[in-house]
């Protein structure tokens, strides 16, 4: 990667605490992980609804939208996988600057991602959330209909079939998504952003 030198930053007028003022709540980073399936982009995007119809300024970055776009140019090495968090993890950083409550939707099967994504936003700006579903359960889901074509060997290094998924020590927050009902894994995620975000 190139390597910018004689670049300074230009300091603005508008601060992260007008902005917070402005919104009436904090600004954060919520990251999301679990496996495919598990439940991240429909609890993520629920929240999302809700914030929003309370006048709240959230966001969600879905796993599949970004790859679309931002991430269009990048494969599932590890390298690019890498990439990938490294991007969403800094614009996520732009978001929360902006005051925007961010909500990321990313497997990320890796502890060493989720450890580079906090690092990126800042350890008092991110939370990690668990969201936790047995395999077979998912499976059984098969929302995209991948697993069964990771089990037929049509798609490789599939997370939780023939790639790791390291689930969290320590997450911030878990939800149970194979024992909860959606209603509950939304309604204890919006609990937990509200009283981070809360001023
Ligand atoms: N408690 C629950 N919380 C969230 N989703 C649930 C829950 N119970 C059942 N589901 C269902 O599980 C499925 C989860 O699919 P979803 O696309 O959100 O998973 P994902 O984690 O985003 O997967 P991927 O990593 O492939 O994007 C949905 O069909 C959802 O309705
Ligand atoms: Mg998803």
């Amino acid at each position: 990667m190139a390597v910018c030198k004689n670049i300074l930053k230009f300091r603005g007028e508008v601060s992260r605490e007008d902005r917070k003022n402005l919104n009436g709540h904090r600004a954060a980073v919520f990251w999301f992980t679990g496996i495919s399936g598990s439940g991240k982009s429909t609890i993520a995007h629920c929240v999302e609804k809700r914030l929003f119809d309370c006048a709240m300024r959230a966001y969600v970055f879905d796993g599949d939208n970004v790859r679309h776009g931002l991430c269009s140019d990048l494969s599932f090495s590890p390298t690019a996988r890498t990439e990938n968090i490294r991007r969403i993890a800094e614009v996520c950083r732009l978001f929360t600057d902006n005051g925007t409550i961010c909500m990321c939707a990313f497997i990320s099967p890796l502890k060493e991602y989720r450890k580079m994504a906090r690092e990126i936003v800042g350890e008092a700006d991110f939370y990690e959330i668990y969201v936790s579903c047995s395999l077979e359960v998912c499976e059984q889901r098969d929302v995209k209909g991948y697993y069964k074509m990771a089990r037929e060997g049509k798609i490789k290094n599939y997370t939780g079939i023939s790639a790791p998924y390291d689930a969290p020590d320590e997450p911030d927050l878990i939800v149970e998504t194979d024992r909860e009902t959606l209603e509950e894994s939304v309604s204890k995620v919006e609990a937990f952003i509200l009283d981070k975000v809360r001023l």
